[in-house]
C-alpha cells in the first residue's frame, strides 16, 4: 500500500487519496477537489512547504544543522577539501581522482580571461558602482560572447559554458573591485591557484610578483567551500527559475546575481558590519538586542528559513576567524559579534524563534580582515556560489519532470468592470 493523505472536502464532503511520496504531495493532486470554477490550490508565499524540484546535489537537516554537499559534511570538506574539487563534486556527484582533478583544475583556469567587450562593459560604469550591479551585467552579457551557450540540450555545450563561468568569475568579481577602486586591471596568472590568482587579481599593486599568506588563501578556500551550493535557497531558486524558461547558464547566473545581492540573502554579510558598526562598543550591546527585541531593527546575520539550529557554516566561519585574525590581526568588532551571540543564545525572543547565527555573522569580520570593502563582500558569495548555481542549472534543464516556472495567484483585485471614458470618471 502506497503512502497517502486521506482527505475530506467539508464544503462537499468530498474525499479522496493524495499520495505522499518523499515526504510530499503533488499540488496538482488537490484539483479533484475544485468544485466548479472554484479551484482548490496550495497557498504558500515564499515557498515555506513547497518543494520546487527534486535534486540530488545538496542535502540539509535544518533541525539538526547538517548540510551535505553529494552526502558528503561540509565540515569535512572545510577541512579537506579545495574549492575547485568541490566545485567538482557538486557538478560530477563524486569527488575527482587526481588525473580527473588536475584535468579540471586545467580546464577551469584555462577559462580565466575575460572577452575585450566585457573590460570596455565594466569601464562604462560609474566609479561608485556597486560591483554586484556590474557583475550582473557581466555575467549576463556574456551568452552574447558565446552563442554557443544557448544550446542548452547539447552536453558538450553545457559543460563548457559551464566551465567559462566558474574560470571567469574571480577574474569579473577582481576587475569590478578595481575599476571601483581607480586602479588598473591585473590579469590572471596561470601559475597561480584559483584562490591566490583571485586574490593577486584585486591586490597586487607594483610589485611583480604577489605573495600572500598561505593562512590566508586557505581560509579563501573554506569560505568559498562553505558559500558553493545550498540547495533551493532564494538565489538558485532565481537561476533555476530562468533556466526554466530555456534559458543559457549565463543569463540564469545573472539572475541568481540579483537576487543575492538582496540584503535578506547575499548581502547580510554587508549589513552585519554595518551593524556591527553602528552598535560600536560593547556597552551599547543591551540596547541594540532591546531595539530587535521591540522589532525596531533586525539581528543581522542570524536567522535562517531553514536552520533552526547553529548553521553548520557559521561555526567553521567562526573557526576560521582565528586562523584569520592570527594572520592580520583582531577585527575590533570581533567582540560586540561575541557578545550579541552570547546574549541571542540565552535569550528568550531568539531562543523561542530559533534564531541562531547564519552563515553571514561571521563572514564579513573576515572579509573585512582581508582588506575587502563590505561592497565586495557579496560578491565574495556570489564567486562560489556559481558553482552550486551551475549544478543546479545543469540539473534543473536536464530533468524531464521540469517544466517552465509559473505559480499561480490568487486573485484579490476588483471583479470585470467595463472601461468608462476619460471624462466619464468621477
Ligand atoms: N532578528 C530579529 N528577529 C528575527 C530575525 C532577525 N534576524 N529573523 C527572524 N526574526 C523573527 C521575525 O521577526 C519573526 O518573529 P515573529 O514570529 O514574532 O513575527 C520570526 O523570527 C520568524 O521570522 P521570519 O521573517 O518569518 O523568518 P523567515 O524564514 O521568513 O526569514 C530570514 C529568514 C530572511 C533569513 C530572517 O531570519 C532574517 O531576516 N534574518 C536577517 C537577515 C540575514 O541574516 N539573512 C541571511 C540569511 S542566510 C543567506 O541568505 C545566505
Amino acid at each position: 500500500m502506497t503512502d497517502s493523505l486521506s482527505v475530506r472536502d467539508n464544503r462537499t464532503g468530498a474525499e479522496g487519496e493524495l499520495p505522499i511520496a518523499d515526504g510530499a504531495i503533488r499540488a496538482t493532486d488537490l484539483r479533484q477537489f475544485a468544485v466548479g470554477d472554484e479551484r482548490l490550490a496550495a497557498y504558500d508565499p515564499g515557498f515555506m512547504n513547497t518543494a520546487a524540484c527534486r535534486s540530488s546535489i545538496t542535502y540539509i537537516d535544518g533541525e539538526k544543522g547538517i548540510l551535505e554537499y553529494r552526502g558528503y559534511p561540509i565540515d569535512q570538506l572545510a577541512e579537506k577539501s579545495t574549492y575547485l574539487e568541490t566545485a567538482y563534486l557538486l557538478l560530477h556527484g563524486e569527488l575527482p581522482t587526481p588525473p580527473q582533478l588536475a584535468e579540471w583544475e586545467q580546464a577551469v583556469n584555462s577559462h580565466r580571461r575575460l572577452p575585450d567587450n566585457v573590460k570596455t562593459l565594466i569601464h562604462g560604469f560609474r566609479f561608485d558602482a556597486h560591483p554586484m550591479a556590474m557583475m550582473m551585467s557581466a555575467v549576463a552579457s556574456f551568452h552574447t560572447f558565446y552563442p554557443d551557450s544557448r544550446n542548452i540540450h547539447d552536453k558538450e555545450s553545457r559543460y563548457v559554458n559551464i566551465l567559462r563561468l566558474i574560470g571567469k568569475m574571480p577574474t569579473l568579481a577582481a576587475f569590478a573591485y578595481r575599476h571601483a577602486v581607480g586602479r588598473p586591471f591585473v590579469y590572471p596568472d596561470d601559475r597561480l591557484s584559483y584562490t591566490e590568482n583571485f586574490l593577486a587579481m584585486l591586490f597586487q599593486g607594483s610589485e611583480p610578483r604577489y605573495a600572500t599568506d598561505p593562512r590566508l588563501v586557505r581560509a579563501l578556500e573554506v569560505l568559498f567551500i562553505l558559500h558553493a551550493d545550498h540547495e533551493q535557497n532564494c538565489s538558485t531558486n532565481a537561476v533555476r527559475s530562468v533556466a526554466s524558461a530555456g534559458n543559457d547558464p549565463y543569463t540564469s547566473a545573472g539572475a541568481g546575481i540579483g537576487a543575492l545581492f538582496g540584503p535578506l540573502h547575499g548581502g547580510a554579510n554587508e549589513a552585519v558590519l554595518k551593524m556591527l558598526r553602528e552598535i560600536g562598543s560593547l556597552d551599547r550591546v543591551p540596547e541594540f538586542i532591546e531595539a530587535v527585541k521591540a522589532g525596531r531593527v533586525r539581528m543581522m546575520g542570524f536567522g535562517h528559513r531553514v536552520y533552526k539550529n547553529y548553521d553548520p557554516r557559521a561555526r567553521i566561519i567562526k573557526a576560521t576567524t582565528r586562523e584569520v585574525f592570527d594572520a592580520v590581526g583582531v577585527n575590533p568588532l570581533l567582540k560586540i559579534a561575541l557578545e550579541l551571540e552570547r546574549i541571542a543564545l540565552e535569550d528568550e525572543y531568539f531562543v523561542k524563534r530559533r534564531l541562531y547565527p547564519n552563515v553571514d555573522f561571521y563572514s564579513g569580520l573576515i572579509y573585512e580582515a582581508l582588506s575587502f570593502p563590505p561592497s565586495m563582500f557579496t560578491v565574495l558569495f556570489a564567486v562560489p556560489r556559481t558553482a552550486g548555481w551551475m549544478a543546479q542549472w545543469a540539473e534543473g534543464v536536464t530533468d524531464p519532470e521540469q517544466k517552465i516556472a509559473r505559480p499561480m495567484q490568487i486573485y484579490t483585485g476588483k471583479p470585470t468592470r467595463d472601461y468608462e471614458g476619460l471624462y466619464d470618471r468621477n
